[in-house]
């Protein structure tokens, strides 16, 4: 049989996940060892046609500093008029978390598996970070904010044509868990088929 038995405490962990604000989240973060436990099983998507149409660009400890640098720098340019506290915040946008992921939806344009599903499985990568992460002991946001769209930063990414960032997912810790949010109704998003008539 396969699986060979139900897991419910991990059904009942990703039953109950509530993301953390990027803000809220402290140290620790993952080990290293759990850090490569977390991204293989985010890796472990269904992926049509065995294209593997994602990348994966993690920011640890001094990296996070770095690249708040280059937001703050690129904040100024967009907004000349920024005052200090903005900058500072910018630059400290990837000091929120223990660990930062960027997941880039890296597409085969043309191919006979259509774009739409590379894109789909970029986002289960996402989705899975975010479970695995969750599995493992730690608490995640996945974000987009402004930088993903903005063309500089992509292009630090080297983002072509046929790709696209599909989120930063924050990682650490948090001291609590956050109060339940409105979810949309089941009933009006889960309905049993009907018949045509
Ligand atoms: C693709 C994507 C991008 C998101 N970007 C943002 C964002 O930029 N800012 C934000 O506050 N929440 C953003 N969210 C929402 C949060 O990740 C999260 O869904 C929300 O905090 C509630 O999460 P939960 O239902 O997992 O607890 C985004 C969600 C997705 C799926």
């Amino acid at each position: 049989m396969y699986p060979d038995r139900p897991l419910s405490e991990a059904l009942e962990r990703i039953s109950s996940r509530r993301s953390v604000k990027a803000m809220d989240l402290q140290e620790p973060g993952p080990s290293p060892e759990s850090l490569n436990t977390i991204l293989d099983s985010a890796l472990r998507v269904p992926d049509h046609g065995k294209l593997g149409p994602w990348r994966l660009v993690i920011f640890q400890h001094d990296d996070r500093a770095a690249f708040g640098d280059i937001l703050a720098a690129r904040w100024r340019v967009l907004h000349p008029d920024a005052n200090e506290a903005q900058l500072r915040f910018e630059q400290n946008r990837f000091m929120r978390a223990p660990v930062v992921i960027a997941v880039i939806s890296e597409r085969q344009a043309g191919h006979k598996i259509p774009e739409w599903e590379q894109i789909l499985s970029a986002g289960a990568v996402c989705q899975n970070l975010l479970v695995a992460a969750s599995l493992a002991g730690f608490a995640a946001q996945w974000l987009t904010e402004w930088y993903t769209y903005d063309a500089h930063i992509q292009s630090l990414f080297n983002i072509g044509e046929h790709e696209d960032i599909a989120g930063f997912v924050y990682l650490g810790s948090a001291e609590k868990r956050p109060d339940e949010r409105a979810r949309p109704d089941k009933h009006t998003r889960i309905q049993r088929w009907q018949q045509p008539r």
